[in-house]
């Protein structure tokens, strides 16, 4: 592997763990928090939220950009390669999108609703979407394991 595809790639991959690893990681601990309503408070809410939001947009921005620079050094021979790359591609952009744009909306909403009402079913939609990105994620990288050379 030449040195500057190399580098792309290295960038790729840190940006594909801190992503898939702060997605997992949150909802860890978005298990337990949305269960202890009692100990809901605005201000640990809020900056829990901020630090998730941050860390999945940086993230996400690093795993796109740098592959869309390995999508012009690529240039997969097999037919099966290239339904993983453009799978990797799709999926890639689909989970930008619930990442940077519908979790934060969602997260915003129901963070308010938390402190507001103290009602745990109102967090059904966030934990849903949040669990739908982590699994699509995750069939990324199945597909990134198992792919053709
Ligand atoms: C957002 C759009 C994305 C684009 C355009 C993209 C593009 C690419 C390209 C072109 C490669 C091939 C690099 C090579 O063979 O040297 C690659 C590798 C890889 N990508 Fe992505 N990717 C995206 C998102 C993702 C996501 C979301 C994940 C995981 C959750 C991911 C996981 C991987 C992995 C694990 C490899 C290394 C595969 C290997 O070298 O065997 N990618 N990506």
């Amino acid at each position: 592997m030449h040195t500057f595809h190399a580098f792309w790639w290295l960038l790729h991959i840190l940006g594909v763990a801190l992503w898939f690893g702060g997605q997992v990681l949150f909802s860890i601990l978005w298990a337990k928090i949305r269960k202890l309503p009692d100990s809901w408070n605005a201000d640990i809410l809020q900056s829990l939220f901020d630090t998730f939001d941050r860390v999945s947009l940086w993230s996400a921005l690093l795993t796109a950009v740098s592959g869309t620079v390995l999508s012009f050094l690529v240039e997969p021979r097999a037919k099966l390669s290239y339904f993983w790359l453009t799978y990797m591609q799709g999926m890639g952009i689909v989970a930008l999108i619930l990442s940077v744009f519908v979790l934060r909306w969602l997260g915003k909403t129901v963070r308010n609703r938390m402190v507001a009402s103290r009602s745990p079913g109102s967090t059904q939609t966030y934990t849903s979407v949040l669990h739908l990105n982590s699994f699509i994620l995750l069939t990324i990288l199945m597909m990134a394991a198992f792919k053709p050379h």
